[in-house]
Order: C-alpha cells, then sequence, then structure tokens
C-alpha cells in the first residue's frame, strides 16, 4: 500500500517535471497578476471598463459574446442610461415586429459576426494557460486556471510570419497550439484611446480585454469568493462550538471525581 503510495507520487513527480519541460517548447504562458486574483481579488472596474472598449473596438468586428447579457454591464460602474445606449448602438432581429430593433438592456451582446470567430462568452474560463503536467493540475492549483493569461498570450504572441493553407491565411503565433492560428493579429497597440490617458501599448490592451473576457465569462465571482469565505468561516465557528460543547459533555466522565 505505502509502496503504491510512494510510486504513484514519484511519477507524478517525474510528470511534472516532464510537463515544465513540454511548456517550454510549447509557448509560454506568463502568470499576470490579475486584481480579481486570490481570494480577496476584487474587479478593477476602470480596467474592466478599458477591456469593454478594446472589445467594443477591435474584437467585436469578429467575435460575439452571445450568453453575456448586456444589462450586466452597470457592475462596471455604468450607468443604466449609459448601457441604454451602448446596448442600442447593436441591432437585433425581432420576431414579434418582424424587424429589426437596437437592443435593450435586457438583451444579450450579438453573437460572432465572422462565423469562424468563437464566441468569446466563456472563452476565458474554456482556455487554461497554466496546463497542470499530464493533468495532475498542480499548476492549476497554485496559479488558478490561467484563461485571461491565455489569452493575453495569444493577443501578444505573433511573429509575424504568415502562411496560405487551404484557401485560407494563417498567422504564426507561438502561444497558439499548434503555432498557427486563422485570427490575424487583432492588437498592434495603440489601436484604442482611453479617456483616462492609461496606456494602450500591446500588453496593456491585451491585459485589459483578458480582464474583461474573465468577467464575461464569470460575472459573480466575488458573490462566489464571498459565499466560499463566509462558509468557511462559519465551519471554523462551528468546529470550535462543537469541541467546546464535546469537551463539556464529557467531563462528568473524565473527572468524575471534581464537584
Ligand atoms: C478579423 C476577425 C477577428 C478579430 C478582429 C478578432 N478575432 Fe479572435 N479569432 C478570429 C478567428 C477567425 C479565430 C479562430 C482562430 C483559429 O481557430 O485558428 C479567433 C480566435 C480567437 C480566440 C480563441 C483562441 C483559441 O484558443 O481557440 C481568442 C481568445 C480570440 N480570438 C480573442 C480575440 C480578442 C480578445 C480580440 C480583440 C482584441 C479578437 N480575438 C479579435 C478572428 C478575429
Amino acid at each position: 500500500m505505502i509502496r503504491t503510495f510512494a510510486f504513484s507520487a514519484l511519477a507524478s513527480l517525474a510528470l511534472t517535471a516532464g510537463g515544465a519541460l513540454a511548456a517550454e517548447t510549447e509557448g509560454h504562458v506568463e502568470d499576470i497578476a490579475f486584481s480579481f486574483e486570490g481570494p480577496f481579488g476584487t474587479w478593477d472596474k476602470a480596467q474592466l471598463q478599458r477591456g469593454l472598449q478594446v472589445y467594443t473596438e477591435v474584437c467585436a468586428a469578429c467575435h460575439g459574446l452571445k450568453y453575456v447579457p448586456l444589462r450586466d454591464l452597470t457592475d462596471l460602474g455604468y450607468s443604466e442610461a449609459e448601457v441604454r445606449a451602448y446596448a442600442a448602438q447593436y441591432e437585433i432581429y425581432d420576431p414579434d415586429l418582424d424587424d429589426t430593433r437596437p437592443r435593450i438592456p435586457t438583451d444579450h451582446f450579438p453573437e460572432s459576426g465572422l462565423e469562424t470567430a468563437p464566441d468569446l462568452s466563456l472563452m476565458a474560463k474554456a482556455r487554461a494557460g497554466f496546463e497542470g503536467p499530464y493533468g495532475t493540475g498542480l499548476n492549476q492549483l497554485f496559479r488558478g486556471m490561467g484563461g485571461p493569461e491565455y489569452i493575453v498570450a495569444i493577443l501578444t504572441g505573433y511573429t509575424g510570419e504568415e502562411k496560405e493553407q487551404a484557401g485560407s491565411t494563417l498567422y504564426e503565433n507561438r502561444n497558439f497550439p499548434g503555432g498557427w492560428i486563422a485570427m490575424a493579429p487583432p492588437l498592434a497597440g495603440e489601436d484604442v484611446e482611453f479617456a483616462d490617458g492609461h496606456p494602450n501599448d500591446l500588453q496593456s490592451e491585451a491585459e485589459d480585454v483578458a480582464a474583461f473576457l474573465m468577467w464575461a465569462a464569470e460575472p459573480k465571482m466575488m458573490v462566489r469568493k464571498y459565499v466560499g469565505f463566509m462558509a468557511v468561516f462559519f465551519l471554523t465557528v462551528l468546529s470550535v462550538l462543537l469541541y467546546l460543547t464535546n469537551k463539556r459533555i464529557w467531563r462528568p466522565v473524565k473527572h468524575p471525581n471534581e464537584g
């Protein structure tokens, strides 16, 4: 039994080392200290707003966010009127009117306009940046799933090489599995102007849009963390109370001569 255990522990260590080596040749996903990470992390609303701007002005040309209700944008600090104005720039076909109308906050973001571009609603959770070496999940345990980091890595991983294959153009990207992606480099730096004068170099834009996509994939992350924290807190208090109660109940049995 112990032998089997020792063997599997050794094997997983060996795999960890092997995985780390393999990951190096596959492209490197840099860990980024996003504000929303860690047990007490919170959204940086200014960053989410910048990310929305990058998404709207660049990514939305091809990609959709069809699972994200527009009204959720109030979470980013926008007023109801601002969200209504934002929604109205996208049209939707309304079967009742048998015509198109501007979207309202209860509608969702549009679907992908380009058929080959995947919907980005859940992308930040669908992709893992830190592959647990051969499924051990160790990296993910310590550094998170790395979905937003993966998105940053893709957006900044272009080498500038292109090739034609089966009638479509592929772009070399050292962080995309396989090395060639069908998405032309969407960002080059200075693609958008931020109202607050925040830096708009490639890395900043990529981080902002990745943070926004993390929010899109899990808008209620802070609520989840809070509930988790309260559950642990409550269970800790309960354990202490039960321990004390237990001591008290058995006291006459353990110390029969006292009082
Ligand atoms: C010109 C159209 C176009 C624009 C603009 C565009 N994309 Fe893409 N994107 C694509 C296509 C096409 C794919 C599918 C690539 C493939 O599977 O090879 C893709 C794939 C992706 C993927 C998935 C990669 C994977 O692991 O499968 C992500 C993430 C992504 N895009 C993010 C973005 C972000 C963020 C922006 C805005 C900064 C953006 N894209 C702008 C066309 C576009």
